[in-house]
């Protein structure tokens, strides 16, 4: 029953999934896009989601009550992916995102297994993008502790090109002086991502990313992937640490080219005269926090996010 139509709230969304997928490529399909992550990191690819397809609607799921991931062990990650797509798919989402690294790289092909719509992952699409922009073929990945000790991205890179060299490196605390910065700041996500930030440009945060990032720049990476979606609101911090001859790649993008392109292979797109609605859900019981927090780093009002508690697994 993991894509039971009858278990939806959404009678229009479960109505146009079948359309879309009962008469082909030519037909159009409303049904919302599921996107979850541990927490706001996932607005990032939300937000790219949204910008590249505008007609679609979506589902976002912030398991916010339960990060960070990073720490935890891959069973325990992968039983969260598996009941967050099943409460996404029971609200007859058409496309599953995981958009987080760490979810990703526990639980994407345990997903891709279970659930019978399309499973798109962070790493893959990261990845490619490395391995297109490296010129030297030294790359390096900094993630969570989860997603280094799992090796899916030397893994993804050295699949696309075997000649690459890949360094990883946990940076946990990296998730941390993001959730600290965006707490005590207020304002556009732009002014506190920028190299003029008061927030994350400060010795403190400086010291840690030189700690982390020196031995990396040491060697002689030119291409360094942002492996977990809190990352990119680092950006100014991560690359002044990394100077200007290493260019830093995130999966945000390159995730929502491959929602849309998986969507027109399967004729399921919105109708272009569709009226795409943004509903968000949160597993903390702070929901104003969620809509503070969240509405910056999605770069657009996030209107009532709902708590769900998701039963202990
Ligand atoms: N956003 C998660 C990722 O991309 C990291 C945060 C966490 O540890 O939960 O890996």
């Amino acid at each position: 029953m993991q894509n039971s139509i009858e278990h939806t709230n959404h009678a229009q969304h479960a109505d146009a999934f079948q359309i879309g997928t009962d008469i082909g490529s030519s037909a159009f399909d409303n049904a919302p896009i599921g996107i979850f992550d541990s927490g706001f990191g996932g607005l990032t690819v939300a937000r790219e989601i949204v910008e590249e397809l505008p007609n679609e609607s979506i589902i976002y799921f912030g398991d916010t009550a339960r990060c960070p991931y990073g720490p935890r062990s891959q069973e325990e990650v992968d039983g969260f992916v598996q009941q967050i797509c099943t409460w996404l798919v029971e609200r007859g989402v058409k496309l599953l995102v995981i958009a987080c690294n760490t979810a990703t790289a526990a639980g994407l092909e345990h997903a891709q297994r279970t659930f019978s719509v399309p499973v798109i992952g962070a790493v893959e699409p990261g990845a490619r993008a490395a391995a297109r922009a490296t010129k030297n073929r030294r790359v390096g990945v900094i993630a969570t502790k989860g997603t280094v000790e799992s090796d899916c991205y030397p893994r993804a890179i050295r699949h696309i090109d075997a000649g690459i060299t890949v360094f990883s490196t946990a940076t946990p605390k990296f998730v941390d002086i993001v959730e600290q910065g965006i707490r005590i700041s207020n304002g556009p996500i732009e002014d506190l991502t920028s190299r003029a930030s008061k927030v994350y440009i400060r010795p403190a945060f400086q010291e840690i990313a030189q700690d982390y990032l020196e031995p990396l720049r040491r060697c002689g990476v030119d291409t360094l992937v942002l492996g977990c979606t809190h990352y990119p609101m680092l950006k100014a911090l991560i690359g002044g640490v990394m100077g200007h001859g290493v260019l830093l790649v995130s999966s945000a993008e390159e995730m929502a080219k491959d929602v849309r392109e998986t969507l027109a292979l399967r004729g399921q797109l919105a109708a272009p005269d569709n009226t795409p609605t943004h509903e968000f859900f949160t597993s903390s019981n702070a929901v104003d926090d969620f809509r503070s927090f969240g509405s910056r780093v999605f770069n657009r009002e996030i209107e009532r996010p709902v708590h769900v508690d998701l039963p202990e697994l």
